[in-house]
Order: structure tokens, then sequence, then C-alpha cells
């Protein structure tokens, strides 16, 4: 017998589905409320709103459990590589060898992005934020591919996905390079993706570029771990967007801009801009706490707390764990790094955090590593955009497959009521 749930309204009681997911999270379906009641929830900021179903990404926010298409995040990051994950999340399974080098072909065959996308950087200040410059870009990459894809169609999306996701990796590289005044480099369809990400950024006309292979499996791990997190602020984003039938890059380029902001993806930039404030002023630590807990100052403790973990972010334990691997294996003593585990300490220590399940999420230590790597603090996010386009892409495909209607939520007006126009001679 389903479960059902009753509502009492001014001496009427109405019932309402509940429906069961296959991780046995439920949902009251109330998308008959309004036409029974005319009333409306209200809910800001979504905290208790599900939005679809969804086959791709699992989390529990209190267990600190994460998975992608049933794969625990975990198993993924030891065994898988983020092409691999890339396809799992996009196309529902793990590939076989086969359709894993068809994607890896599809990719190179359509990784030359317009030369004319070379004017349009041109016009961007060099002082340009690098997500400002991948939001134009990645939304330009429409005039070039004006074909808007029909996912129903099974090659038309393959080129889609393939398209986007090689244009969308050289073009996140150009913001770098504008900015040191490097010519713009191409992907080498020799070399894997995340090697290629590596030879975009950093390889110069001068001379030979040695990719490290710590370096690409430490960054292959990262991409992994950013790949997709059900509907957090630039999903849903990328999500409503494409609802309205908006094409891909058009959607993807609105959830760069989602992102970009530093309570979300930002947050990695703004973690390590704090960390440097924190080593600047002495490293203390307990100052930057107190102003975390005060709530006269707008100062948070970047890449702490969560919308849904209200654990450990399982992606953050992964992501410390690398960091001591990389800066080991690199022979880096970063002060940054300690800094972040006394910060972490104190702050699992204190109860103004505890008690609101305040935990490191997954940009807390995640710029360390990329600064390890030679990544510029303000690219941060960039990298966060790189490894979350999979699962943009996945969503937004199965938003499109399931027919899902145009995104509109309501409101409760409590503005002006009625007001007589007033001549301007009279106001
Ligand atoms: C990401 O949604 C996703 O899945 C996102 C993400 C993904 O993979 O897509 O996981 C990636 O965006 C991670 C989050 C990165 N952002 C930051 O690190 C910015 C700092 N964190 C916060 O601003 C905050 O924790 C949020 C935005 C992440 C979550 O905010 P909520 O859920 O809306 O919580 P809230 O603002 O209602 O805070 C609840 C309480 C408040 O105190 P009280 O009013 O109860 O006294 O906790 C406090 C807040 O002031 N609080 C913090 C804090 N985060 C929350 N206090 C100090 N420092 C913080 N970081």
């Amino acid at each position: 017998m389903s479960e059902i749930a009753k509502l009492e309204l001014n001496g009427k009681t109405y019932e309402f589905p509940v429906t069961e997911g296959t991780e046995k999270e439920k949902a009251i379906d109330i998308s008959k409320l309004r036409d029974l009641t005319g009333y409306i929830t209200m809910d800001q900021g979504y905290k208790n709103t599900g939005s679809c179903y969804s086959n791709i990404t699992f989390l529990d926010g209190e267990l600190g459990i994460l998975k992608y298409r049933g794969y625990t995040i975990e198993e993924l990051a030891e065994k898988s590589n983020f092409l691999e994950v890339s396809y799992l999340l996009i196309f529902g399974k793990l590939p076989s060898k086969t359709e894993l080098e068809k994607f890896e072909n599809g990719i190179r065959k359509y990784s030359l992005v317009h030369e004319e996308m070379k004017n349009i950087i041109d016009g961007f200040p060099k002082t340009a934020h690098p997500m400002g410059v991948l939001a134009s870009l990645t939304s330009a990459l429409t005039a070039f591919n004006p074909k808007s894809v029909n996912a129903n169609n099974e090659s038309e999306m393959f080129e889609a996905v393939c398209k986007t996701m090689s244009k969308f990796l050289v073009i996140a590289t150009w913001t770098y390079r504008k900015n040191k005044g490097y010519p713009l480099n191409y992907y080498d369809n020799t070399k894997n993706y995340v090697e290629n990400f590596m030879q975009l950024m950093f390889s110069l006309p001068t001379g030979p570029y040695k990719i490290d292979p710590v370096v690409v499996s430490a960054l292959d791990k990262l991409f992994i771990l950013h790949a997709d997190h059900e509907q957090n602020c630039s999903t849903s984003t990328v999500r409503i967007v494409g609802s309205s039938h908006a094409g891909l890059f058009a959607s993807i380029s609105a959830g760069v801009s989602a992102l970009w902001g530093p309570l979300h993806g930002g947050a990695n930039q703004a973690v390590l801009e704090m960390l440097e404030e924190i080593k600047d002023n002495g490293g203390d630590v307990a100052k930057y706490i107190l102003k975390a807990k005060d709530k006269d100052d707008p100062f948070r403790l970047m890449g702490f707390g969560h919308r849904v973990y209200k654990n450990f972010d399982p992606r953050a334990k992964i992501i410390k764990k690398a960091a001591d691997d990389v800066l080991d294996t690199l022979g880096i003593d970063d002060p940054i790094l300690e800094i972040a585990k006394q910060l972490e300490k104190a702050a699992l220590e204190d109860d103004y955090f505890k008690s609101r399940n305040l935990y490191p999420n997954v940009d807390f230590y995640s710029g360390i590593i990329y600064r390890a790597l030679g990544i510029p603090t303000d690219m941060f996010t960039v990298m966060f955009a790189i490894g979350r386009l999979p699962g943009w892409i996945a969503q937004w495909k199965e938003m499109r497959l399931n027919k899902e209607p145009i995104g509109r939520p309501r409101q409760i007006y409590t503005g002006n009521v009625g007001l007589q126009y007033v001549d301007i001679n009279q106001r």
C-alpha cells in the first residue's frame, strides 16, 4: 500500500501521493496542490523541494555518501578515470573499451575551435576574470555551431556531447593563456583528455613540454570528484535554462555563471585567498574562527558548510589525502596546507561549527592541490567547471529526454496593492 500525505486546510482534508526513490528517499508529490487548494508552497532556496526525478547521481548528506549512477565516489576515484566517469554520467553505464575509444575519438574529431573565436577572446581585457570569459566563450560556441541538438537523436546527441567536451576544455585554457600573453594552444589528438588540459595550459612554442604523470593523475581524480552533484545551484541552472529548449552551449554557459559565485564553485578561489590572508596575518587561525562566528561580521569560513552534507563531504576526505600525496610527491612543503589543517581542526572542535554541522567541503582542499600543480588562483573555479562539465551535460540530456516541462516557479506577491496612476505633472 503506497503512502499518502494528508493536508488539513480550512476544515478540508487533501491527500497527496508519496513517491520513493531507489535509495529510499521519499517525496510528497504536490503537483496538484494549487488546483486542489488554491495554495502554493514556499521554500526559499529549495532546501526541502525536489525539482526532478534523476538516475544520475545520489548523495546522502547525513551519511556523507556520493554515488554516480550507483557507483560510490570512493571506488570511481580509486579505479576509474575522468573520461570513463564522464561517459558513465552522460550515457548511463561504464563503457566497454570500444565505446570509450569511440568517445575519445569523437572528442578528438571536434577538438578544433573555430579560429574566429580568437577574435572574441581578443576583445576581453587581460584583467577579465576567467570565469566571465569562459561563460561568454561557451555561449559564443553557439554562433559557430548553430544547429540545436535533438536530444532524442542518438548520433546528434553523441556529436553534441563530444563537441562540448572538447571545445569547452580548449576555451577554458585560453583565458589563462591570454592573461599570460601566451599564444593559444590547440588540442593535441595524440594525447588523452587530462594530458591535453596540461599541454593546452602550459606548453610553449619555444620547446617541448613534459607532462608529469603525477600531476595528470591528481587532476584526473579531482575532475572525477567534481563531475556531478545532484541539483546544486549550477546544475539546476543548466536544467532550468535547458527546459526552455535553449541549446546545450547556452545552458552550459548559464551553469558557468552560476558556478562562479563565491558561495558555490567560486569558493575554491575564496578558500585560497582566505588561507593566504591568514598566513599573511601571522597564521592566527583563532582570529578567523571568531570572525566566522561573529554575526556582525560578513566573513564566512570559505570551504566550510554545505547545503546538503551535514557530515563530512566524502569528496573533501579524498581530496585531503590527495593533497598530502601530491605535495609529498612533488616535494612541496606548503605552509598553506598546514594552516588549512589547523583551521579544520580548530573549527571541528568548536561548538559553533559542530552545532551547525559545518564540515570542510569539496572546495576546502582542492585549491591547495591546484596551487601545487601550478594553476593560478583565479583559474581554480575554471578547474571546477571542467570537472563539472560532464555532469551538466548528463543532467541537461536527462531533462530533455524526460521531456520535462519548462521550469517556472510561483511566488507570493508582497508589493503595493490598488495604486491609481498619477500623471507626472502631479507627482
Ligand atoms: C559547493 O550544492 C552543492 O552540491 C554544491 C557543491 C557542488 O559540488 O556543486 O558541493 C559545491 O558549492 C560547495 C559549497 C562551497 N561554498 C562555500 O564553501 C562557501 C561557505 N559556505 C557557506 O556560505 C554555506 O555553508 C553554504 C552556502 C555552502 C550552505 O549554506 P546554507 O545551507 O544555505 O546554510 P545557511 O547559510 O543557512 O547557514 C546555516 C548556519 C547559519 O548560521 P545561523 O543563522 O544558523 O546562526 O550556518 C552558518 C550560517 O551563518 N554558516 C556558516 C558557514 N556556512 C554556514 N558560518 C560560518 N562559515 C560558514 N562557511
